[in-house]
């Protein structure tokens, strides 16, 4: 780099100003983004030795630094509008779709921050995040269901496990819009190691189906893997070492809207102890994913009156996807 005219001096002091706002964007963003792919990682990699050897061009050219423009604020993560979300799940389920996205901060001139990089999946601030290293997620890469699956392996990691037949990790589609979760397998689940197939999973079905939905299309699993022994509540400990493995299985899927069925995964997976009576038919964001908390079907089995409320709940989901009560579409 020997030209030092005055045009390619403003030019190199442009791309230097460039890069820092991308590295203090970075810098901003480290601890509440995730990457979700591989190909994102080596874009983020290719991004990073761009940035490094531009900043050993300007070394050497010895430029003059220009003073760096304060670095407007980021606009807080929002949810997508309603309105947008609508579109957006007009989609067909199981169509080829873009990996879920930070809503980058507006179009700019020159003189506004690069925009947000779309392979980042924004967390907001306020939003409770798993702490650890997630299950079957290598070098911050988005894990595919089987390895969640393997890593879970013949799990010793809480006390269940001395009790159970089988361990239920989860059924249907891996890249399901949809997913609901449950509390955890019940002596049919335990005997088959498949979610919600007793009592409780045929009224889940119905749902599932008066929402214009197969069990295929959608995926479901439970907060813990193992039944609890004489189908008791879910304890903490046991809570704990299974969660990160739903938290991973949501990674891996990505679903457009998660249904919390139940105080036991609305509060583990929103970290809220709101009870579930408060928390229902109101949407809650996941990970920047729309979640609706809602009664779990075998509080209904036990409460019939509220299964209207539950189809209330259900119905705005239906809304997000296009779905309205008796049309198939
Ligand atoms: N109840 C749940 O929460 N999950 C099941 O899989 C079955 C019953």
């Amino acid at each position: 780099m020997n030209d030092d005219t005055p045009d390619s001096m403003q030019e190199l002091a442009d791309v230097l100003q460039d890069v820092r706002r991308h590295l203090l964007w970075q810098e901003e963003t480290a601890g509440r983004s995730i990457l979700v792919d591989a190909k994102v990682a080596a874009e983020l990699q290719q991004q990073r030795a761009a940035a490094s050897s531009v900043r050993t061009m300007i070394a050497r050219t010895k430029a003059p630094e220009p003073a760096a423009a304060p670095t407007p604020p980021r606009p807080p993560a929002e949810s997508p509008s309603r309105d947008t979300l609508h579109a957006a799940m007009k989609q067909p389920l199981g169509a080829p779709r873009p990996l879920a996205a930070a809503t980058p901060p507006p179009a700019a001139p020159r003189a506004a921050p690069a925009p947000a990089p779309a392979m980042l999946l924004d967390v907001p601030r306020s939003a409770p995040r798993y702490n650890g290293a997630l299950p079957g997620v290598v070098e911050g890469e988005r894990p595919t269901l089987d390895q969640v699956r393997r890593e879970l392996g013949d799990c010793r990691r809480c006390k269940l496990c001395s009790g159970r037949k089988n361990i239920v990790f989860g059924s249907g589609n891996p890249r399901a819009d949809l997913v609901f979760v449950g509390e955890g397998p019940g002596e049919n689940e335990d005997l088959q190691g498949v979610p919600f197939v007793g009592a409780a999973g045929d009224l889940l079905t119905k749902m599932i189906g008066a929402m214009g939905f197969t069990r295929n299309d959608v995926y479901i699993s439970n907060v813990v893997k193992c039944r609890p022994p004489g189908n008791r509540n879910p304890e903490p400990d046991e809570i704990a070492a299974c969660e990160p493995f739903l938290r991973s299985q949501l990674l891996a899927i990505q679903p457009k809207v998660i249904v919390a069925l139940g105080k036991f995964a609305a509060q583990t997976l929103l970290r809220d102890t709101t009870p579930i009576t408060r928390m229902r038919g109101q949407w809650r964001e996941y990970e920047g994913i729309q979640l609706m908390p809602t009664f779990h079907p075998a509080y209904l089995l036990r409460n019939s009156a509220e299964k209207r409320n539950a189809w209330a709940d259900l119905q705005q989901v239906m809304k997000l996807f296009g779905k309205h009560p008796g049309s198939s579409a």
